[in-house]
C-alpha cells in the first residue's frame, strides 16, 4: 500500500503539522546552502524550503540536482506565511527523488502556440492550463446540478448515427459494416425521442463536425449539452437557456476565484452577468448591425485598442531598459510580464486588423444571411451581458425548426450570444410538430427520407410542442475564462490539421 500523503490544497488546515507531499518540481531557485522548491501535485503549488542545516546529505543533493518536472516526495512542517501562494510554506526535513526528469521542453520562457499544442500532453501541467481545466470541470458540474435540480433526466444519444442533423457539409463519414454512417453532429433528434419518454431530458456528450476552416471558435470534436423539453415553447426554451447560464456563472464565480485570478480574468465583467438577458429578433439584430451606434462602438474600440497597444509597448521598452540593473527576482517578473505583453500585443494586432472589416461587414449585412463570427462579435458589443437572438430566416436554419405562425419566412430558432465579442454559445429553438411539413423539409434540404423514419414516428404518436437547445461546452469555457481561442478549453483539442497528441 502507498504511504498516506497530504494534498497541497489542504495544507492551510495542517499548519504546524508534519506532512508528506508527493508531486513534481514546478520551479526552483536558491543556491549553496538553501533551495526553494516549488512543488505541484495537481491540487496546487507550494514552496518547500530545503535548508542544508535541516536535512541530511541525500535530501540536500536531491534539492540541488532535481530538474524541472522531476517527481519528488517531501516531508516537512507546514508554516503559515502570508506572502506565499496558499498562505503556507513547507520547511523540509527530507526530500526523496521518485523520478528524475529529462530536460523538460516547456520552460518558463516564451513558446509559440504550435509548439505548445504539439506538447499538449505536457502543457496541461502548466498553471494556466491547469486553471482552465478546473473551470471546465466546475462548469460541467454546474450544468449537471442545474438540470438535475430542475427534474431533467440525463440520457446518452448514440455517437454513431445514420442521419445528419445540422446539414451535410460537416459530416464525418465512416463505413459501418457495409453501410455509411456518421459521427454525430448533435444528439438532438434522439434527444427529442427521449423527451417524449421522460418529459425533460438532457444529453451530455461529444459531437463532431468536419469544420474545414480554422477559426478561434471551431473544433472538429466538441462537447455539447442538449436539453429537450416536451410542452415547452420558444419563450420557455429561452428562459431555460438563461437560467442555465446564470447558474454556471454563479457557481464559477463562487468556487473558482483562484483559477480566474490565475487566468487574469476580469471579475467585474462576469459580475455583470445577470438576468434578464435582452431578447432581440433577427430583424432587430440586423437593424443594430446597420446602426450608426455600431460604427461608433467599433471606432471607439479601435481607439482604445490603439491606446492600449501604445501603453504596453512603452511598458515593454521600460522593462527591457531596467533589465540589466534588475535583481534576479525582478528579472523573473520582467520575463513573465514580457510573455504576457507579447501575447496581448498579438491579439491587439489581430483586432486592429479586423475592426475595419467588421465595420464593413456590419454596414453591408443583408437580411436573410446568416451572421458570421464577426457580426456576432459586433452584436455582443452593444450589451454587457449575453443576448438572445430569435426568429431567424428559415432558409438559414435546420430542417427541424418550427415556423413562426406570424411570419412563415421565419423559423422559431434562438441563439445565445456571449458578451465581450464571444458570440454564439447556445443554439436551439422550438421544433416542428407537423408530419407533412417535416417530410417536406427533409426533401427541401436534400436529406434522405428513409433514415428519418423513426424521427417521423415522433410526430405520428402523440406529437406535442417541444423545444430544446445545445450549449457548446468549449465556447462556454472560453468565454468564462476570457480565452482568445477554444483550443485551450479541452484537454486534447481536435482541429483541422491537428489530431496529435
Ligand atoms: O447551433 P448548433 O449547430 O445547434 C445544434 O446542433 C442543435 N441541434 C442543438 C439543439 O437544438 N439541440 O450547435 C450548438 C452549439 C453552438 O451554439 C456552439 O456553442 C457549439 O454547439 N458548436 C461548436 N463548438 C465548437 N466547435 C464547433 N465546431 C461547434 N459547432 C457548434
Ligand atoms: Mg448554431
Amino acid at each position: 500500500m502507498t504511504e498516506p500523503f497530504t494534498s497541497i490544497k489542504s495544507l492551510p488546515e495542517h499548519v504546524g503539522e508534519r506532512v508528506t507531499l508527493k508531486g513534481w518540481l514546478y520551479n526552483k531557485r536558491g543556491s549553496k546552502a538553501l533551495y526553494f522548491l516549488i512543488l505541484r501535485d495537481g491540487t496546487g503549488l507550494v514552496q518547500c524550503v530545503v535548508n542544508q542545516d535541516n536535512v541530511d546529505e541525500t535530501s540536500f543533493a536531491v534539492a540541488e540536482t532535481a530538474t524541472q518536472e522531476s517527481a519528488l516526495e517531501i516531508v516537512g512542517t507546514v508554516n503559515a506565511d502570508e506572502r506565499q501562494v496558499g498562505g503556507v510554506e513547507i520547511h523540509a526535513e527530507s526530500a526523496t527523488l521518485i523520478a528524475q526528469a529529462e530536460s523538460y521542453p516547456i520552460t518558463p520562457k516564451e513558446h509559440g502556440v504550435e509548439f505548445l499544442m504539439d506538447n499538449r500532453h505536457l502543457w496541461l501541467r502548466s498553471q494556466r492550463q491547469w486553471a482552465i481545466m478546473r473551470v471546465r470541470n466546475r462548469i460541467i458540474m454546474a450544468i449537471h446540478a442545474y438540470f438535475q435540480s430542475e427534474g431533467y433526466i440525463q440520457m446518452d444519444p448514440p455517437v454513431l448515427t445514420g442521419n445528419a442533423v445540422e446539414g451535410t457539409s460537416t459530416l464525418f463519414e465512416l463505413e459501418y459494416f457495409d453501410k455509411p454512417a456518421y459521427l454525430t453532429q448533435s444528439g438532438q433528434l434522439h434527444g427529442e425521442a427521449m423527451a417524449m419518454a421522460h418529459g425533460k431530458i438532457y444529453t451530455f456528450g461529444p459531437t463532431f463536425r468536419a469544420e474545414k476552416s480554422k477559426t478561434r471558435r471551431h473544433l472538429t470534436e466538441f462537447w455539447m449539452i442538449e436539453p429537450e423539453m416536451a410542452f415547452y415553447d420558444l419563450d420557455m426554451d429561452m428562459q431555460v437557456a438563461e437560467e442555465l447560464l446564470l447558474a454556471i456563472v454563479g457557481d464559477v464565480l463562487r468556487d473558482c476565484r483562484d483559477e480566474l485570478e490565475i487566468l487574469g480574468r476580469d471579475f467585474a465583467k462576469l459580475d455583470l452577468i445577470q438576468g434578464p438577458f435582452p431578447r432581440i429578433s433577427y430583424d432587430e439584430a440586423v437593424e443594430l448591425l446597420h446602426s450608426d451606434e455600431t460604427q461608433r462602438i467599433l471606432d471607439a474600440e479601435h481607439e482604445e485598442t490603439t491606446a492600449e497597444e501604445k501603453v504596453l509597448k512603452e511598458e515593454r521598452t521600460a522593462n527591457r531598459a531596467a533589465y540589466g540593473q534588475a535583481k534576479k527576482g525582478e528579472k523573473r517578473r520582467i520575463d513573465a510580464r514580457e510573455i504576457d505583453i507579447n501575447k496581448r500585443l498579438d491579439e491587439i494586432e489581430e483586432d486592429l486588423r479586423n475592426i475595419p472589416a467588421w465595420k464593413e461587414s456590419a454596414a453591408n449585412f443583408e437580411w436573410g444571411a446568416d451572421f458570421g463570427g464577426s457580426d456576432e462579435t459586433v452584436l455582443t458589443k452593444h450589451f454587457d451581458r449575453p443576448i438572445i437572438v430569435h426568429r431567424f430566416p428559415a432558409v438559414i436554419k435546420a430542417f427541424y425548426m418550427k415556423r413562426d405562425p406570424e411570419d412563415d419566412r421565419l423559423a422559431l430558432g434562438m441563439d445565445v450570444l456571449a458578451p465581450e465579442g464571444y458570440g454564439e454559445i447556445v443554439g436551439g429553438g422550438e421544433r416542428a410538430t407537423d408530419l407533412a411539413f417535416l417530410k417536406q423539409q427533409v426533401q427541401d434540404h436534400g436529406l434522405p427520407e428513409e433514415v428519418f423514419d423513426w424521427y417521423f414516428d415522433l410526430r405520428r404518436y402523440g406529437s406535442v410542442p417541444h423545444s430544446g437547445f445545445g450549449i457548446g461546452l468549449e465556447r462556454t469555457v472560453a468565454w468564462i475564462c476570457g480565452l482568445h481561442h477554444v483550443r485551450e478549453t479541452i484537454p486534447f483539442p481536435r482541429l483541422m490539421g491537428r489530431i496529435h497528441p
